[in-house]
């Protein structure tokens, strides 16, 4: 049995604004995984999709099918063909939330199976591959979930440049605490389009400011300044608000961390429903955990970010 895994996401800072060219900023979740294992078995390719209780034959797979449409891309490029084995995936991040579920699988599926078959990936062709997805997953994706996924660094993503990978001046913790509505990232990408299709001028403005604050909040994580990085993050949160991807319950998780002594937060993704994170120091991470839970989190993680893989659990210890 052969295993690959490839960690979630957050954006810092830019969603939104980062489809419309506009720099941003994302960081890997070490802690939080989606698993892709393979295993000889007689009678082509078989693909399992654990956490959803499906299982079919690679040759019967719709095209437009995620994994098989990974598969399907995986071979194409190593020109390779379809192995006697059985793929099985299995994700602890949540679908639908913001959390890059859907391109940490399809990075996770590709390097197992060209693992499988006597190649290694590096991290652009398996971004390159997991982009292909995406594009079926939510239509006209920036790129950056696949790339910080696949380079499993900190980037700084300009659509259609090169990453930068960026140093991470001083480590700081973040929460992310879920707000168990789902979230649509292609739905809130195609609000967020007709809305500045009707105030073209205003949503420019908005992009501008946000693709600032990205540089700004680059600058200040490689000084390792995080106490100037919270107010860009809260600055983030009200354009976000602005362009229309935040809810009330949203809003309300922002508000109940920041109060617990958070020193910044903002939704994290598409919006409209998924992921909030929260910047914290070490000593109100507990704190600030219970208080997104009181104000309607399912979930609360922790995760430290650094250059290296950082550590994650659940924000109690668990
Ligand atoms: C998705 O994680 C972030 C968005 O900016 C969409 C994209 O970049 O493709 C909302």
């Amino acid at each position: 049995m052969l295993e690959r895994s490839a960690p979630g996401k957050v954006i810092l800072c830019g969603e939104h604004s980062v489809v419309y060219g506009r720099p941003a900023i994302a960081v890997p979740v070490a802690g939080l995984r989606a698993r892709a294992q393979i295993e000889p078995v007689h009678g082509d390719l078989r693909i399992v999709a654990a956490d959803l209780g499906e299982e079919f034959w690679l040759r019967n797979a719709p095209v437009k099918q995620p994994l098989a449409a990974i598969a399907r891309l995986t071979l194409a490029r190593l020109d390779a063909a379809e192995p006697d084995a059985r793929l099985t995936v299995r994700s602890e991040l949540p679908i639908a939330a913001g959390l890059g579920s859907g391109a940490a699988v399809s990075v996770a599926v590709a390097r197992a199976l060209a693992a499988f078959l006597g190649h290694k990936l590096d991290a652009e062709a398996a971004s390159a591959l997991a982009y292909e997805v995406e594009k079926i997953h939510h239509g006209t994706p920036s790129g950056i979930d696949n790339t910080v996924i696949a380079w499993e660094q900190p980037v700084y993503f300009i659509k259609g440049a090169a990453p930068e990978i960026f140093t991470i001046g001083a480590p700081f913790w973040l929460l992310i605490a879920n707000s168990g509505i789902p979230s649509s990232t292609r739905a809130a990408v195609q609000r967020v389009r007709q809305r500045r299709a009707a105030e073209r001028a205003c949503y420019t403005a908005y992009f501008a400011r946000m693709g600032q604050l990205a540089d700004k909040a680059r600058r200040v994580i490689s000084a390792g300044d995080i106490t100037v990085l919270g107010p860009l993050l809260d600055k983030n949160h009200t354009l976000l608000r602005q362009l229309g991807v935040s809810l009330p319950a949203l809003d309300r998780l922002v508000a109940s961390a920041r109060a617990a002594g958070a020193l910044g937060a903002k939704l994290t993704g598409g919006g409209m429903g998924g992921n909030v994170i929260a910047l914290v120091r070490v000593e109100q991470k507990a704190a600030v955990a219970e208080a997104l839970r009181q104000a309607g989190a399912v979930q609360v993680w922790e995760t430290l970010v650094k250059n290296e893989n950082g550590t994650q659990m659940n924000a109690d210890g668990r």
